[in-house]
């Protein structure tokens, strides 16, 4: 690739401005792209990510690590590279959970347990370790950064399952996480239960995942990995489930959708663009007691916000109704001329006389008739008296000798900078002094809550309000948090979730308790077996470190596998 403008920005600015306001901030306004090749948004269709059907399911109950399940579900997912049409035109090359970007979507169901065999099939010399990003797993289960398995090689990863929320599915191999996410390695994963299917919210066809991922392209439609020296990857192109500004088509309804930024670097400022109210119902790990309305709300690398858009009012609408979801400018961002635009909505009016009606009583649920909105899940506060004992620690997040570090320490996996105790409640406070960067901070294995920012209480926007694992750290921003170290003991990781921040080596590592299961050796990984005559074993037919039963349900389902 030549040059691109904006590199040639970079060397102007770095000239002519001050060198304390990172790149990111002299550059912002001036470039018009990073050299992808010129697209018009809202050109493909919107699409969903497949989903993936297990290959086989068991009702025996049993208990993992102190949790608990009713049954099994086993899965299979090859990593390898696929292709595919991001930007109208051209077709990229992705690494992909089966080989598309995002991967197959996981839908499970509380209380029952994943089995979930990855295969490594990418491309010779890259390892892989899978993070289910908010679920309790085992250390062995967690994608450790170093628990890498190469490719040839595959490893069962097991998942408790134990809350319904919005989860995700990503890379974490040690010093290239943002560079396998970026190829495309990351997907989500649903958890849903009876409590949730029980309340009057948008499901089926009106339950729509969103991830929100910035790229960059060559000329010829190849993906770019740019980390500008590893600082950050900010792409020109806004993609959508893998799809660069796509328009969607929609009912005069209201929809749910499920949004998460899977990002590596950008964060956005999401609103509409006919200024109606988007309601938050849920963060990270669950829905929220109350809806939030909100005319723009920010998320962060690896957040996921629940929400509800109410295209209602259009149903008397003559013609297709246009409704922009709009990135608005959140400091700390490299804007590009399409950038502050994410997708559309084609709200179409006809469908009015054959789309089910919304279900009874959402509106009171969203507050949208009177004053006082019904509870949606009750989310439990830690109390005054739980705060007050709990033990406190604080954690700086900085940069330093041209590294990002916590503490002024880069990652090393020998070495612990927390030990809570099993089950003991802790407050960490996370402190970024930048006034450029900021900083998403992901805690693994735990749910928490946000209790103050700067300070106070009233700093932590309403919309925050509820169980979390990635607490937006903005520029000159100083977060408590607040959480229960459990139900497993052992060593999990905390970092920034820009995952060039990560890498370049803003993460460390807290044990929870003493000892607990090693997170490299004790589920380790295995060969893909041949059989006697050099034919490739069926993965669902090898069983080396969990059993897949024989013969499997729905072999029909996996026509290309092998
Ligand atoms: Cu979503 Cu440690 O990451
Ligand atoms: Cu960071």
């Amino acid at each position: 690739m030549s040059i691109s403008r904006r590199n040639l920005l970079k060397l102007g600015a770095i000239a002519g401005s001050s060198m304390l306001l990172p790149i990111s901030l002299q550059e912002r306004g001036y470039a018009g792209t990073a050299g992808s090749p010129v697209t018009k948004p809202f050109t493909l269709d919107f699409k969903i990510p497949p989903v993936l059907r297990p290959v086989a399911s068991d009702n025996e109950s049993g208990s993992n690590g102190n949790q608990s399940f009713e049954g099994t579900d086993y899965y299979v997912v090859v990593q390898k590279p696929g292709k595919q049409v991001i930007i109208p035109g051209y077709t990229s090359t992705v690494w992909g959970y089966n080989g598309t970007f995002p991967g197959s979507t996981i839908k499970q169901r509380r209380g029952r347990r994943s089995v979930v065999r990855h295969i490594n099939k990418l491309p010779a010399g890259n390892p892989f370790t899978v993070h289910l990003h908010g679920m309790a797993a085992l250390p062995q289960f967690d994608g450790y950064a170093e628990d890498l398995t190469m490719p040839g090689n595959y490893k069962d990863y097991v998942y408790p399952n134990d809350r319904a929320a919005t989860l995700w599915y990503h890379d974490h191999a040690v010093g290239k996480t943002a560079f396998n996410v970026y190829q495309g390695l990351a997907a989500f994963y649903l958890v849903q239960d009876s409590f949730e299917d029980s309340l009057p919210l948008p499901k089926g066809d009106r339950d729509v995942p969103l991830m929100i991922h910035d790229k960059q392209f060559s000329r010829s439609g190849a993906v770019v990995f740019d980390d500008n020296g590893q600082k950050e990857v900010m792409g020109d192109v806004i993609t959508v489930n893998g799809v660069a500004w796509p328009k969607m088509k929609v009912a005069p309804r209201k929809y749910r959708f499920r949004i998460l930024n899977g990002s590596i670097s950008r964060s956005y400022g999401l609103s509409l663009s006919n200024g109606d109210p988007i309601y938050v119902i849920g963060t990270d790990a669950g829905l929220k007691t109350y809806a939030s309305p909100v005319k723009n709300f920010r998320i962060g690398m690896a957040e996921r916000y629940d929400v509800i858009i109410d295209f209602s009012k259009y149903k008397n609408s003559s013609g297709i109704q246009q409704v922009t979801l709009k990135n608005l400018d959140v400091p700390g961002n490299v804007k590009y001329d399409n950038t502050h635009v994410i997708m559309r909505f084609d709200v179409d009016p006809s469908l009015n006389a054959t789309a089910t009606p919304d279900p009874d009583g959402i509106e009171s649920l969203l507050g949208q008739n009177s004053a006082t909105k019904s509870t949606i899940r009750p989310v439990k506060l830690y109390t005054e008296q739980e705060i007050k004992d709990a033990h406190r620690k604080s954690w700086k997040f900085e940069r330093t000798n041209s590294l990002f570090a916590i503490d002024g320490k880069v990652w090393d996996k020998d070495r612990v900078d927390a030990n809570p105790d099993l089950d003991g409640i802790e407050v960490w406070e996370v402190v970024n002094n930048s006034g450029g960067w900021f900083h998403p901070v992901h805690v693994h294995l735990i749910d928490q809550q946000i209790i103050t920012r700067n300070g106070r209480a009233d700093l932590v926007a309403d919309y925050e309000k509820g169980w979390k694992d990635v607490f937006y750290l903005g520029p000159n921003e100083r977060l408590e948090v607040i959480g229960r170290y459990g139900p497993h003991q052992g060593r999990y990781m905390m970092h920034c979730h820009n995952t060039v921040h990560e890498d370049h080596d803003m993460m460390t590592q807290f044990e929870v308790g003493d000892g607990g299961d090693d997170p490299i050796n004790s589920a380790p990984r295995f060969k893909i077996p041949f059989d006697s005559s050099g034919k490739e074993i069926k993965p669902w037919e090898y069983s080396n470190s969990l059993k897949f039963p024989e013969p499997c349900m729905n072999l029909d389902q996996y026509p290309d596998y092998l």
